[in-house]
């Protein structure tokens, strides 16, 4: 199965033209489109709206998960309901199965990485916030323990290693993901994991299981050499 993989569309109406262009190609390229969530700027329905449209036209199987923008505006169930409506498939938590591949998905959550996340000592702020990071752990866990197939894709918005967040700057690093996602990637094992939410990161790394991770934000894709708005996988 070729899978085309993107991130941080952070649509605005006015990239409709040109992300309807690039999506018409996907079709030719890849079997099944992934989204590694900020399909929107601020997690608006108008927002949602024009870009369902693209990836309807595009006619490619789509799994998604929904990324920080899209919860700006505390619509995200709405968001899903649309996406579901138009035929996408949205990873939440959740497993899905296509033409023997399995696909997993959670937005994921922040912590930072290794011997640097943070835990849950202390004020009852710090234990909330921790408790989120480990509420889409447990997702993700749900999702891969759903999977039957041998080959498994992993979708999440935040990164699950500090590599492919490398290159951002330093004081951010803890918030653009936590290696509570891989933890869970690594107990059941991974083809392939794709995540977006690092603007500037590096374009792959892996676990320290070995699973190979790829940063398919598009701005980074772009700033690449050729430049491109998705990244084709093999699995
Ligand atoms: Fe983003
Ligand atoms: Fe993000």
């Amino acid at each position: 199965m070729r899978i085309a993989a993107t991130a941080d569309l952070h649509f605005t109406p006015a990239q409709h033209q040109a992300l309807h262009d690039q999506l018409n190609r996907v079709r030719d390229a890849a079997d099944v489109l992934a989204l590694a969530g900020d399909l929107t700027n601020y997690g608006k329905p108008e927002e949602m709206e024009p870009l369902l449209n693209v990836i309807v036209r595009s006619r490619v199987p789509t799994v998604a998960v929904l990324g920080n923008h899209d919860y700006e505006s505390g619509k995200q169930e709405e968001l899903m309901r649309m996406m579901s409506a138009a035929g996408i498939k949205v990873l939440d938590g959740t497993g899905y199965e296509r033409d023997g591949v399995g696909f997993a998905g959670t937005k994921g959550f922040v912590g930072g990485f290794g011997r640097s996340m943070l835990t849950a000592f202390g004020e009852m702020e710090i234990k909330q916030f921790v408790q989120a990071s480990i509420d889409e752990a447990v997702k993700l866990e749900r999702a891969m323990a759903q999977l039957r197939t041998k080959k498994r894709v992993v979708v999440i918005h935040y990164s699950p290693i500090a590599s492919t967040v490398e290159g951002e700057a330093v004081e951010i690093l803890p918030f653009l993901g936590t290696s509570r996602l891989a933890e869970v990637v690594d107990r059941h094992g991974a083809d392939l994991v794709v995540h977006g939410h690092a603007h500037h990161g590096r374009p792959e790394g892996k676990t320290t299981g070995g699973c190979p991770v790829y940063n398919v934000a598009i701005t980074l894709l772009q700033s690449q050499e050729p430049s491109s708005s998705y990244r084709i996988f093999d699995v």
